[in-house]
């Protein structure tokens, strides 16, 4: 039997990367989903692949509509919502204050903190009213940018501030019907896009060597798979096995904050 079993759960972003992996487990674990997606192609795909079992709504994470959208369309069809995971998000590519041409600042600060900060709060606030019903969760995932500089430019590294800081207040608000937590993953290969505002909308992550520097600077020298994160959702999302914790972030981006200040090549060889 799954740790999910018996729930349902919406999760932001479902079309690909992280939220398409997190889709998967929490399907395999038994619960019911449902998929806030922008990409209609990814929408289309998702449908195409779970035809009804997964509820699917084309939306925008900025677009509070579309968040009560797909948590009523959720609601309606299974009748109950467990978890909601706060996970759609896009990255600077790591451009720098400097880097920012002046004439795009106001443009890319919206682009970048609407989805990424204003998505999470439209998306809990949507939810709460039918979490508190079921004694439910909210998880939102942040990044290693949410505790360290580099990880990206100022208004990523911000806005993963930002999330943390969404997680302290709503876990204090919401409780004590609901909880309210975070992961925070490093580095993986996902389809992780940049801001239009920079020209960077059809850019992917992927087009990085990130295998290269997560092995050159995180402890654990190795670059996960998406699947790799869901693991910590599921026991956050499952009260059977985490109903005390709220206002957590749970850390996995490889170590990061345990790097010390010596080459990490070699690393323990027992
Ligand atoms: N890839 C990484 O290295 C990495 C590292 C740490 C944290 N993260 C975080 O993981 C989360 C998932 O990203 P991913 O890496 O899986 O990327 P991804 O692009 O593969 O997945 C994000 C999904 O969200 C969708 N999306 C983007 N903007 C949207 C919007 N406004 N409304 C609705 N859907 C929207 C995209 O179409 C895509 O399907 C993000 O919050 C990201 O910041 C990623």
């Amino acid at each position: 039997m799954g740790w999910l079993e018996g729930t349902a759960a919406v999760i932001t972003g479902g079309g690909s990367g992280l939220g398409r992996a997190l889709v998967d487990r929490f399907v395999a674990e038994g619960a019911q989903v449902g998929v806030l997606e922008r990409s209609a192609e990814k929408a289309d795909k998702l449908r195409a692949e779970f035809g009804g079992t997964v509820v699917v709504v084309a939306g925008d994470v900025s677009n509070y509509a579309d968040n009560v959208a797909v948590v009523q369309q959720t609601v309606a069809q299974f009748g109950r919502l467990d978890t909601f995971v706060g996970n759609a998000g896009i990255w600077d590519f790591s451009t720098r204050l400097v880097d920012i041409p002046e004439d795009k600042l106001d443009e890319l600060f919206d682009e970048v903190f609407h989805i990424n900060v204003k998505g999470y709060l439209l998306g809990a606030r949507a939810a709460i009213g039918e979490l508190a019903k079921t004694g439910g969760s909210v998880i939102l995932t942040v990044s290693n940018a949410g505790f360290y500089p580099g990880g990206g430019g100022p208004l990523y590294t911000a806005s993963k501030h930002a999330a943390r800081g969404l997680i302290a207040e709503l876990a204090f608000e919401f409780a004590p019907k609901v909880r309210v937590n975070g992961v925070a993953p490093g580095a993986m290969l996902t389809d992780l896009r940049g801001p239009s505002a920079l020209g960077l909308a059809g850019t992917s992550i992927a087009s990085l060597p990130l295998a290269e520097l997560m092995e050159n600077f995180t402890p654990l020298q190795t670059l996960p798979e998406p699947a790799d994160f869901t693991g910590h959702y599921v026991l956050l999302a499952s009260k059977a096995n985490s109903s005390t914790a709220t206002g957590a972030v749970i850390n996995c981006d490889g170590g990061l904050g345990v790097r010390g200040v010596v080459a990490v090549a070699g690393g323990l060889d027992l």
